[in-house]
């Protein structure tokens, strides 16, 4: 059963059978935070059945470089929902990080991560601030595909796909729709990356197009996290890319005042796994001093998730008014806010005790089962395009300075009519007619083509055969061939980038 489906299963149907979850108790603070929730959740009699897994650390040390062993995953396969404390990633090499793993192979698409102020309690600039990042979570610069390509250059990949981009659009106007939010944000940098980070922001404004109840706009990434550092009260939703997600998100929950406070959810389409946004805080860890908010603030996202609602309610309202009535942990404690320093068990005793209440001031939380379970994203279907091969980019690795030089050298080879059009360094264009001022590394960009009935602009069709005869005669004039990229059409539109100048 998926989680979606999970989600469907009536109250009644949810009284009596409990929700099995995958909790593991982490490293560091994780224990001390885990225990203090799962009280409270057992105080608040949330409907769930824990099986405890052993994850991080310990396995790491005992030899796993993975960070997690069999009976874990089979765990969280058998529950598909996961509650996990911070875990510590040991310094070193070749340790993974467990968290990447678990995002990755589970499929764990979307990160969510709520950032909300709690002014006057809690101290932050922006008493208005409410913002919900939903960042990719599988692609990007995070696939990990690095290479070393010569003395000088090196390289890591970027893979945007459009079942990805798809899938965490799709979800962030779903996300807005379920929770009554108004408006979504996409950032993105698609005035430099027009084709990776083009096709996010093209899937983000045909999908916006499904969603007119939803304002839509779309920022660069630079400017929009200025913006949000500055005003988050102007933001809503914001969906972005891995790399942007981690940045921003990290960004708002600093400036909300609030990193010990927030909790995240990653979704996917089988299994959820929900925890706080800090890691295992080593250097506070064995004192009890933790502050549990972020943990409990994930397990009422969870409970809402696996249809709990009036649980997760009850939690978050007790939670908003221990935090009114100034019980804080030494992370938040101000003088002219907190009436007491409270530990990690008292602040939990604390929301044990106004269970049942609510916040006199701060905005009362109503969740609703019904929300997660509304979202729903349709399978990826693939439009069949037409792809036609219109030359290769071959990288070579030459260290010489002048591009005039290899230029000259790589005009006198042709493959059938497939001959050099440009040659790039560093994505400039410095032959031919480059400019002298324009540093050279060891890392050439060839772009060969069929230029034959060429106006300079147009590419014409050629073979994989020519490719091949074009290689070979590179490598026996002596060219260092690092790799070579396939220039396609798509149904006539260019599926590469042009040299700058070109
Ligand atoms: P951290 O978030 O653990 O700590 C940063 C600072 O915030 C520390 O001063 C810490 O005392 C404080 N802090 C964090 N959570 C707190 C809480 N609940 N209450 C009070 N103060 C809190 O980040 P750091 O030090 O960079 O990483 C420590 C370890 O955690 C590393 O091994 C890292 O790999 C791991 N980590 C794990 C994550 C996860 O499991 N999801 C996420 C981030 C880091
Ligand atoms: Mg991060």
């Amino acid at each position: 059963m998926s989680v979606l489906e999970l989600t469907k299963e009536s109250p009644r149907n949810a009284e009596m059978v409990k929700t099995k979850v995958a909790v593991a108790k982490g490293d560091g603070i994780g224990p001390e935070i885990m225990d203090a929730t799962l009280r409270i959740l057992e105080a608040a009699g949330a409907n769930i059945e824990y099986e405890f897994i052993e994850l991080g650390e310990k396995m790491y040390l005992s030899g796993n470089t993975a960070g997690i062993d069999q009976k874990a995953w089979d765990a969280i396969r058998t529950n598909k929902v996961v509650f996990k404390a911070p875990i510590t990633t040991p310094q070193g090499k070749g340790y993974k990080s467990l968290n990447v793993t678990l995002r990755k192979s589970l499929g764990l698409f979307a990160n969510v991560r709520p950032v909300e102020t709690y002014t006057p309690y809690v101290k932050s600039h922006f008493p208005n601030m409410d913002v919900v990042i939903i960042r990719e979570n599988e692609e990007d610069l995070y696939a990990g595909i690095e290479h070393r390509q010569t003395q000088d250059v090196y390289q890591c990949l970027k893979l945007i796909t459009r079942p990805g981009t798809e899938r965490i659009v799709r979800y962030a106007f779903e996300y807005a729709r379920a929770y009554g939010r108004k408006k979504v944000t996409c950032m993105i940098k698609d005035n430099i990356m027009k084709i990776t980070d083009g096709l996010f922001h093209r899937v983000f404004d045909e999908i916006a197009a499904e969603y007119p109840d939803i304002k839509s706009e779309s920022q660069i990434i630079d400017i929009g996290s200025a913006r949000l550092a500055a005003n988050p009260e102007n933001y809503d939703v914001i969906v972005t890319a891995n790399l942007y997600g981690d940045i921003i998100s990290d960004i708002a929950a600093e400036i909300g005042g609030s990193v010990g406070m927030c909790g995240s959810a990653n979704i996917g389409k089988e299994v959820a796994m929900f925890e706080a946004i800090h890691g295992s805080a080593p250097d506070i860890a064995g004192q009890g001093i933790a502050n549990p908010s972020g943990l409990i603030n994930a397990a009422v996202s969870m409970l809402a998730h696996i249809g709990q609602a009036d649980i997760a309610s009850r939690v978050k309202n007790a939670w908003l008014r221990t935090i009114e009535e100034g019980y804080h942990t030494a992370d938040i404690f101000e003088e002219d806010f907190s009436k007491k320093r409270v530990s990690t068990a008292e602040f939990a005793d604390q929301v044990i005790a106004h269970l049942g209440e609510t916040p006199r001031h701060l905005s009362q939380s109503q969740l609703n089962s019904h929300s997660d379970s509304s979202i729903h994203i349709p399978d990826y279907k693939r439009k069949t395009q037409q792809k036609e091969l219109v030359g290769v980019d071959v990288f070579i690795d030459w260290s010489g300075d002048d591009p005039e030089q290899i230029g000259d050298a790589l005009s006198t080879i042709t493959a059938d009519r497939l001959r050099l059009k440009m040659i790039t360094n560093r994505g400039v264009k410095v032959y031919p007619n480059g400019i002298s001022e324009t540093y050279c590394t060891d890392h050439w960009r060839c772009r060969f083509a069929d230029l034959s009935d060429d106006q300079k602009k147009k590419y014409n069709p050629i073979k994989h055969i020519q490719i091949i005869d074009l290689l070979t005669q590179l490598h026996e004039g002596g060219f260092d061939v690092i790799k070579t990229e396939n220039l396609y059409e798509f149904d006539g539109h260019r599926g590469f980038s042009l040299g700058q100048g070109e």
